[in-house]
């Protein structure tokens, strides 16, 4: 049975961290997955979780299974953190939550939610969009179509061909939106911007789905749910996949969260129980020890502080490696504007760098981005700085 099997094609972000690891040059850099690093080039445990961490080793008493949907205590801290601690659809009952395994798990879970209550629905995903949205709503039988997203000639939004596109999505078929950090143009709508959007869902009456992976990456854990919020505004019924796998760095703890927003407190547990079957189905309750992290973290205003201190550090220091990324081009010779990289927010610049550059970056110098010319900054030093902006202004020339 297993004799014919063809071989699949390597996955666009992971299979290059796969021919990065395989890879024996020791000069290696990789740019490609989103994964923070330090000044040293180290993802580190935030001093949050490790204290979070302790006291949960110690408080610790069964490893019986979750509920279907997760931990109650986790739902509500996530909600707290989309939409404000005393939100209308809060105080309402309108929102419901399940822990998911990573904000990838919520995406899925949302998908097969969708079609399975509304077969004949389809998504709208940015043109273009993380690499991984086209395959999960794919396999979860969805119907995808795009709307433009970002001029590769200005480097901005195109936010009028986006607008005219949404004009034209109808009531039964749901807009997935990134609340921040765009990945991978890092391009964001600015405020009247979104509230442009909320309008048009509101006319138009689709169902707005928020891909939220990046709270507080880009200006500020407040502040990065503002797009969120606007659409609460206008829009009764909302999905939310968020995710701490960044501003936690809780990678491998696969914790996310699957949001649900609905008219009433009675249609959101309606809802609840169609998520709650699709749960069921796929993994049928969450991994525990991240979403009691996040929970913890979250709760204590001690913890709550220093993980907004870490947070701000790692966009801080994002933002100078921005900056230095820029100059450190210039300085090298390249005589192309890339100053649009400061004005790009979140871990990713999409650098306009063609396949063929990409191609010689990997082959050339062991410097692994990904084939769209998306790099990472959250993955750059003042170490690897030099190598990286020769091997850029080399491929260029
Ligand atoms: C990325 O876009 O690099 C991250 O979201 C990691 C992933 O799973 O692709």
């Amino acid at each position: 049975m297993f004799e014919n099997v063809a071989m699949a094609p390597p996955d666009a972000i992971l299979g290059s961290t796969e021919a990065f690891n395989n890879d024996p040059r020791a000069d290696k850099i990789n740019l490609g997955v989103g994964v923070y690093k330090d000044e040293n080039g180290t993802t580190p445990i935030l001093g949050s979780v490790k204290q979070a961490e302790t006291r949960l080793l110690d408080a610790e008493s069964t490893k019986s299974y979750l509920p279907m949907p997760g931990a109650p205590e986790y739902a509500a801290a996530v909600q707290a953190l989309l939409f404000g601690r005393d939100h209308e659809i809060v105080a309402a009952h309108r929102a419901v939550t399940a822990h998911t395994p990573g904000g990838t798990g919520a995406l899925r879970v949302a998908g097969d939610f969708i079609k399975q209550v509304f077969p004949s629905a389809r998504i709208w995903v940015s043109d273009p969009t993380w690499a991984n949205h086209k395959g999960v709503f794919g396999a979860a039988g969805l119907e995808i179509n795009t709307y433009p997203y970002y001029d590769q000639d200005r480097k901005a939004l195109a936010f009028d061909a986006m607008m005219r596109a949404l004009e034209d999505v109808p009531a039964t078929d749901v807009v997935l939106l990134h609340a921040c950090c765009h990945n991978p143009t890092g391009m964001d709508p600015s405020s009247e911007q979104w509230q442009a959007i909320a309008r048009a869902a509101e006319t138009k009456g689709f169902v707005p789905f928020i891909d939220f992976a990046y709270q507080g990456l880009g200006d500020g854990v407040e502040e990065d749910a503002s797009g969120l919020r606007t659409l609460c505004g206008t829009c009764p019924e909302l999905l939310v996949a968020s995710s701490f796998s960044k501003n936690l760095g809780l990678y491998r703890e696969r914790t996310g969260a699957l949001t649900l927003v609905a008219g009433s407190k009675d249609a959101a547990q309606r809802c609840f129980s169609q998520l709650k079957l699709c749960v069921r189905r796929n993994y049928s309750n969450p991994p525990a020890h991240g979403g009691a992290i996040a929970t913890t973290v979250l709760n204590d205003p001690e913890l709550r502080t220093l993980w907004e201190g870490e947070v701000k550090d790692m966009r801080d220091r994002i933002n100078g490696m921005r900056r230095l990324f820029v100059e450190t081009l210039a300085a090298k010779g390249v005589e192309q504007d890339f100053s649009f990289i400061t004005r790009q927010r979140g871990m990713f610049s999409f650098s306009g760098l063609n396949k063929e550059h990409v191609d010689r970056l990997r082959e050339q110098h062991a410097i692994y981005i990904v084939g769209s010319g998306r790099i990472n900054v959250a993955g750059m030093t003042p170490a690897n700085m030099d190598r990286l902006c020769e091997a850029i202004a080399e491929v260029l020339a």
